[in-house]
């Protein structure tokens, strides 16, 4: 594939990616081990994660998703966030392991979160590939952690820059000045 112009440098290598794939779905196969966890990914940013994880999970697990709006004010993170495609399963009684592309203010977590509880998982925990901790507005608990990385816009490996970049084999960083020039420092989609 052609360079995409927009990115600036290729922050994590498909090799990188898969290796910690492979470590988190050791990690999670020896913690669920005897449990039949339902894997539920976050629409759309999931995906391609979620595809690598649940074939490297040595566990009788299903696999659910759900999709929730971006927030109504993109700049201030006020908005709630709205549940698009709920769920097919019924959760209660059910090991649910939320499996998200990156935890950035966490604050959608958080809704989500708050959601899924009501409905009385037996558990309820949170795998997610990227984390930017220097941009949390909230104290969720995220289980499993693949990278922490820095405040910068990363594309590809299923994340997207205004729905573009989702099928890029690895996580590349997007140029400072395209991110500005469209969408404003603060928006995010999911
Ligand atoms: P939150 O700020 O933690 O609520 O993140 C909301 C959503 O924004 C994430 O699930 C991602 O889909 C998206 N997002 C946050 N940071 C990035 C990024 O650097 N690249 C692409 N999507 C992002
Ligand atoms: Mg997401």
């Amino acid at each position: 594939m052609a360079w995409p112009e927009q990115l600036e440098r290729i922050l994590l290598t498909s090799r990188q990616l898969k290796d910690k794939v492979d470590d988190l779905a050791a990690q999670i196969s020896r913690d669920y081990d005897g449990k039949s966890p339902v894997l539920l990914g976050i629409l759309n940013g999931s995906i391609v994660f979620m595809a690598d994880l649940m074939r490297a999970l040595a566990l009788d697990l299903t696999v659910d998703f759900i999709e929730v709006s971006s927030y109504e004010d993109a700049t201030t993170h006020s908005g709630t966030v709205h549940v698009l495609k709920d769920c097919s399963h019924d959760i209660q009684g059910r090991h649910i392991l939320i499996v998200e592309d990156i935890v950035d203010t966490g604050l959608t977590l958080r809704h989500i979160l708050q959601i899924l509880q009501d409905r009385r998982p037996a558990s309820l925990r949170v795998c997610c590939l990227l984390d930017k901790p220097s941009r949390r507005q909230t104290d969720i608990s995220v289980d499993y952690i693949g990278f922490e990385i820095p405040d910068e816009f990363v594309v590809g490996y299923g994340l997207d820059y205004a729905e573009k970049y989702r099928n890029l084999p690895y996580v590349g960083v997007l140029k400072k000045d395209a991110y500005r020039k469209s969408c404003g420092v603060n928006s995010r989609g999911a």
